[in-house]
């Protein structure tokens, strides 16, 4: 069973509707033996007393960066130094950039400043404000520091709208706690994970090809990650200059159909499937065999579909946890939504290319996330920007907490 006993976790409240959810999450987490102290900013306090808090923590709440009583007790120095985790919740946009921008402009932000234990944030707030790019830049900034940033959840809003920004409920919250102190390398301990990854090339002639411009970074990335976190990572790789991750079994592969063939013969065994190929779609029917001369001034390719090796693996008798990416240039979220149901996944990336700063050939990416919850509901969430290592992490983690509840 999952526990939590003898970890020192420090919640964060700022100022947020969803802080009313917070006393919930300190009882569910001292259900599995934490002990839980919890510091709320000004705007936390506006929604929720600490009063609450302390009944439910059973212990002092602390408030104010210069109240000499409460530093007496204890100070924030040694708060900082007794957390094993800092956990922000809810994460007001306020709060956001100001730890994004290093402020010690109260106890929360000072706090997370004298830490060495790891943060992390589950941002909160109105659609509109978490869609900010402002909003979305500092949460970036900050996952390139190294904080965790908690996917909010979607739907209706306490403000009436809908959309991106919910906090994710006290249990999910809890398991995402869960995750983040288990000893990272644990989480897919004992699992074969296979990845395809960058482009394929297929052959006109024995000179030229059709390909597209993947980089196979992704790809790469979830590798690393994967075997970070304890899988036994298989990548299938099309033609990319990228150096294979330490422990990572790499199987190079040129075409679609190459790519195909070294799948089945490594998928029997595979616990997830994550399809991060740019599979060219097609191939010219003939590749001659002679290089083509220029004595026309037009010519014909006829070209004919490739295997969808994805497709193929969803549709396997009891397939691996299948994950499909989907680069779009509009439309993002409807177009993944239908590939998630027609290609029978369970779980779908999709990234809007027709940014050129982002996805493809990029460092950094930025992702929605689709799933089919257990009653069969497409769920999704939102991965702000962020170092395609640090988006990979965040997607496996998403992986095997959906994995989980299924
Ligand atoms: O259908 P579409 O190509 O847009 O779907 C993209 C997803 O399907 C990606 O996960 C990609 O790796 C996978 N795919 C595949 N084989 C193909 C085409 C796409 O595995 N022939």
């Amino acid at each position: 069973m999952a526990t939590l006993a003898g970890k020192r976790i420090l919640v964060g409240i700022s100022g947020g509707i969803a802080a009313y959810k917070i006393p919930e999450l300190v009882r569910r987490l001292k259900d599995y033996g934490a002990e839980v102290r919890c510091v709320m900013t000004q705007g936390g306090q506006a929604f929720i007393t600490p009063l609450t808090l302390q009944a439910v923590s059973g212990n002092a709440v602390a408030t104010d960066l210069l109240d000499p009583a409460a530093e007496a007790a204890m100070g924030h120095i040694e708060q900082a130094k007794w957390a094993d985790l800092v956990f922000i919740a809810p994460a007001s946009a306020n709060t956001i950039a100001q730890l994004a921008h290093g402020h010690a402009s109260d106890l929360l932000s000072t706090l997370c400043l004298a830490t060495s234990a790891p943060i992390a944030i589950a941002p909160a707030m109105n659609q509109q404000m978490w869609a900010n790019s402002l909003v979305q830049s500092n949460c970036q900034r900050l996952a390139q520091h190294g904080v965790t940033i908690v996917p909010p959840a979607s739907g209706e809003q306490a403000c009436g709208d809908i959309g991106a920004g919910r906090m994710p409920e006290p249990l999910a919250l809890r398991e995402f706690i869960v995750q983040l102190l288990q000893p990272s390398e644990a989480l897919f301990a004992g699992q074969h994970i296979v990845i395809t990854a960058g482009p394929t090339r297929e052959a006109i002639d024995p000179v030229r090809y059709l390909s597209n411009h993947s980089s196979g970074r992704m790809g790469f990335a979830l590798a690393a990650a994967a075997q970070q976190l304890g899988a036994r990572v298989t990548l299938v790789a099309g033609p990319c200059h990228l150096t294979t991750p330490a422990g990572v079994q790499r199987v190079d592969v040129v075409s679609a159909n190459d790519m195909a063939n070294a799948v089945d013969e490594v998928i029997a065994d595979a616990d997830i499937f994550i399809g991060c190929a740019a599979v060219a779609d097609y191939r010219p029917e003939i590749a001659v065999t002679q290089k083509i001369k220029k004595n026309q001034d037009t010519m014909h390719i006829e070209l004919v579909k490739n295997p969808d090796i994805l497709a193929k693996v969803a549709a396997r008798d009891n397939p691996p946890f299948t994950i499909g990416f989907a680069a779009e240039t509009n439309d993002v979220v409807d177009y993944a939504r239908g590939k998630l149901e027609r290609k029978r996944l369970a779980m779908i990336a999709a990234n809007d290319v027709s940014n050129s700063d982002i996805g493809f050939n990029s460092d950094d990416n930025a992702m929605t996330l689709l799933w089919r919850d257990n009653a069969g509901e497409i769920q999704q969430t939102q991965l702000a920007r962020a170092a395609k290592q640090a988006i990979a992490e965040q997607i496996l983690r998403h992986a095997a907490q959906i994995k989980d509840n299924h």
